[in-house]
């Protein structure tokens, strides 16, 4: 059973402040190039701005956040880039996961982590259980993540799950065994960098989620940039297929 209501089977509740962003991070190599550094730099510098934006989540009171680190393509690049990444990867979860812990940060790893070192599975695991018992904000890390990848996945173990239902099956039976089941849609999506394109990050999760795209580059975005995202959510109607009449004659249709 899902927990959260869907967003194409029943209307929302909406809020002021999102509930959940959903941010794709992108620009750190042209930021790190801008400067004539190695793309490395740009990565580190990212790092930085993760820390910066769940701080931003919890003084804002926002529940969920949740960042693409790593593509199912991003695999593509050359090897030494993706060896970094993967260094990062594992440094920051040595560094920063008792951190999360005492700010009431619970921490997930979604994507499909197989292809990852053991090593790297073992912290991911071990941060998970390390901070499973927090509630103040959701953090979720898509690493090794593809939207196509999740529904496929989530078709697979549904199929496992009820072997005679196919040609039945319905959305509300697909979606507990998506990677985000535990989490209600995005609100507010971002993505930095100036690309305007999803890139397979979450296809199923971003139906009804508003979307924003910035320039700005990912180690520059700051907490005061993120509020002209918020800002720009605030100002969106949220209509979910109803007309604009509907919401203001009938706010609770
Ligand atoms: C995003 O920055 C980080 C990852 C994909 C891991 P990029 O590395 O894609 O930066 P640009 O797009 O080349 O500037
Ligand atoms: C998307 O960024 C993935 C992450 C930010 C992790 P990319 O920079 O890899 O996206 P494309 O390939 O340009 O669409
Ligand atoms: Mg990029």
């Amino acid at each position: 059973m899902a927990i959260f209501s869907s967003s194409t089977r029943q209307v929302p509740e909406t809020a002021a402040m999102p509930r959940h962003v959903a941010v794709i991070m992108d620009g750190n190599g042209r930021w790190a190039k801008k400067r004539l550094l190695p793309r490395a730099a740009g990565h580190v510098k990212g790092v930085d701005m993760v820390r910066e934006m769940v701080r931003a989540c919890i003084e804002r009171d926002i529940g969920y956040l949740t960042l693409f680190a790593f593509s199912s393509e991003n695999w593509r690049r050359p090897a030494d880039e993706v060896s970094l990444l993967m260094q990062l990867f594992v440094k920051a979860l040595e560094q920063e996961v008792e951190k999360l812990r005492k700010n009431g940060v619970r921490l997930r790893v979604i994507g499909d982590l197989s292809r990852f070192d053991p090593r790297l599975q073992d912290l991911i695991r071990r941060a998970a259980e390390t901070t499973a018992a927090n509630d103040r904000l959701a953090l979720t890390i898509a690493a090794n993540y593809g939207g196509r990848w999740d529904i496929m996945q989530a078709l697979n173990r549904l199929a496992e799950a009820m072997p005679e239902g196919g040609g039945t099956w319905r959305e509300a039976d697909l979606e507990p065994f998506l990677a985000m089941s535990f989490a209600p849609e995005p609100d507010l999506f971002i993505r930095t960098g100036g690309e305007e394109r999803i890139s397979n990050f979450l296809l199923w999760q971003l139906a009804y989620t508003e979307l924003y795209f910035t320039a700005t580059l990912w180690p520059d975005f700051t907490a005061a940039e993120f509020d002209r995202a918020i800002l720009s959510f605030q100002q969106r109607e949220r209509r979910f297929g109803r007309t604009s009449e509907q919401l203001t004659e009938q706010p609770d249709a």
